[in-house]
């Protein structure tokens, strides 16, 4: 079959869909505000896959299902229930033991575990994101709460004893802020949410957090799962329409955290609502154009893998992904050979096809849009050099390798978020550097290179550029123990299973001059077990 004969063909009848990933519709009526799973009766929002149907009529998108439509009344008890819960701090979940809130997001995991195989199906169905990798998605967040529950336990270890300078004795711990709203991305819709609510919640807030736009019913097998484990109003989820639940929130006034991963432009107007900016802590993934530069002298094959994994894995739709890659001129034709055979040699089609990379894209009209970049690539210049590159059916493209790219195209800045690869070839190391200086992003970078005297020389500019910079390896998020953050307007804070927990509490401090009445006073509070703050327990 030739290429364009697969491409028409790719999307299957809904009998060709292999028996164990066949998904039945999801009428979701239930939502979990206070504790309580609500029936709701109102509008509903339909879902659909990424993937179409082939029928006699055409092509169309196989349904999921459906959510609930939430109104403002609903967003504003959803607030109303985690300030409850917090109640100034004096809730029964900021004021708990650390080894009673441990146990609430230990049970809450194992819950999770058992619900595996059906959030995993939804989450491929949803956003098209292969089976192999939407496993990952499950796996590694499910770790990502193992090692903060192992964080925790350290940072309240090293926080159980007490300090005495200067004729004070104090005790320091991290405490929690107040209520947090957090929202996800659709590309990681999962694990991304869970990166910002799962710290949040061992800290000691209250949580009120709002799927992503695609990825949404993977959550209705969890809302047991979150009522079971947690106190009522600890956790409140949130349906419906962003632009209408989620501004009430911030303009109440009483949000506290603002945890948010996607657009700086959503970000920045739903800050603003916010009448007193100075209680409003961000803690923001926002965009990033991560460049790769290829040295003259780079190992050829180790560059071609990682640059196609860093630029084409799910589609191009991370937020770390290659979004442009500058190489040098003397290598540039052998790189652009072998790039584009690299690329032609990618599976695409529907996720749950085993080695499967290329799959369609959960945006509408998404292949619209990265028509219209290559289009003004290629009017000022460019040309797609891979075979079938940027051919596509539906919601499906083929990925386009575009060269020579120059600042006159929009792909040059714009991120792409998508099968788009461009490449640029330069002379001098300078011109690269420069293109990192200018740009409005500073995530990562990957430089690829084997002379350690230039390589050396590039890491220490770079470094205070962005904010992890990639030696021969593709950009990348994990692990997850490592920091993750971006400059300029990439990000504001900083996430790791470890820095998590330091964004989402504030140090808190117990002190008094050293006279006995003092420290009789510590000594019989802490014997007697009369404070949860103020204790010197040791968890193991
Ligand atoms: O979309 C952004 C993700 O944080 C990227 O994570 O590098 O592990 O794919 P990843």
């Amino acid at each position: 079959m030739s290429f364009d004969q697969t491409l028409e063909s790719i999307f299957p009848e809904a009998l060709e869909v292999p028996e164990e990933f066949q998904i039945k519709e999801i009428q979701q009526r239930e939502y979990l505000i206070n504790g309580e799973i609500r029936v709701w009766n109102g509008n509903s929002q339909d879902v659909f896959s990424p993937v179409y149907i082939k029928t006699n009529s055409g092509l169309i998108p196989k349904k999921l299902g459906s959510y609930p439509i939430l109104t403002e009344k609903e967003s504003l008890e959803a607030l109303d229930a985690a300030k409850k819960a917090y109640d100034n701090g004096r809730g029964i979940w900021p004021t708990m033991t650390v080894e009673k809130r441990i146990k609430s997001l230990e049970l809450f995991v194992y819950k999770m575990k058992e619900k595996r195989k059906e959030v995993v199906h939804i989450l491929m169905w949803e956003i098209c994101k292969n089976y192999a990798d939407s496993c990952k998605e499950f796996d590694r967040t499910v770790e990502y709460i193992n090692d903060t529950i192992h964080a925790y336990k350290e940072l309240d270890r090293s926080s159980s004893r007490f300090h005495i300078e200067q004729g004070i004795i104090g005790q320091i711990r991290r405490a929690p802020l107040g209520v947090v709203l957090c929202m996800g991305p659709f590309n990681y819709p999962l694990n991304e949410t869970f990166t910002t609510l799962i710290p949040a919640l061992i800290m000691g807030n209250t949580t009120i957090f709002k799927p992503a736009k695609f990825g949404t019913l993977l959550f209705q097998p969890l809302l047991q799962a979150f009522q079971e484990s947690f106190p009522k109003g600890v956790v409140n989820i949130l349906y419906g329409e962003g632009h209408k639940v989620v501004p009430p929130l911030m303009s109440s006034g009483a949000v506290d955290v603002f945890a948010f991963i996607g657009s700086a432009k959503a970000a920045n107007s739903l800050q603003k609502l916010h009448p007193k900016p100075n209680r409003l802590r961000s803690v923001l993934g926002l965009g990033a154009k991560n460049p790769a530069i290829v040295l003259k002298d780079a190992d050829m094959d180790l560059t071609i893998s990682e640059c196609l994994l860093g630029s084409l894995s799910y589609n191009g739709q991370r937020c770390t992904a290659l979004k442009i890659l500058f190489v040098q001129r003397t290598i540039i034709d052998e790189f652009i050979q072998k790039f584009t055979s690299a690329v032609s040699n990618l599976k695409f089609g529907m996720p749950w096809v085993p080695g499967i990379s290329i799959t369609p894209l959960p945006e509408p009209n998404k292949t619209g849009h990265m028509k219209e970049l290559i289009d003004n690539a290629v009017s000022h210049g460019a040309k797609v050099v891979n075979p079938d590159g940027g051919k596509s059916n539906a919601s499906l493209m083929f990925p386009a390798v575009l060269y020579p790219v120059s600042s006159k195209m929009k792909i040059y800045t714009e991120e792409q978020f998508g099968p788009i690869v461009p490449i640029v070839a330069f002379d001098d190391i300078s011109e690269p550097i420069q293109y990192i200086n200018d740009s409005d992003v500073g995530q990562q970078a990957s430089i690829f290179g084997k002379d350690p005297a230039i390589m050396g020389q590039l890491i220490d500019p770079l470094v205070n550029q962005v904010c992890r910079l990639n030696i021969n390896s593709q950009c990348q998020r994990g692990p997850d123990s490592f920091p993750f953050t971006g400059r300029k307007d990439s990000a504001e804070g900083t996430l790791s299973t470890g820095d998590a927990l330091r964004v989402f509490s504030i140090r808190t401090l117990v002190a008094a001059k050293t006279q006995d009445v003092n420290k009789e006073l510590l000594s019989q509070i802490i014997r007697e077990r009369k404070s949860n703050f103020l204790s010197t327990d040791y968890i193991f």
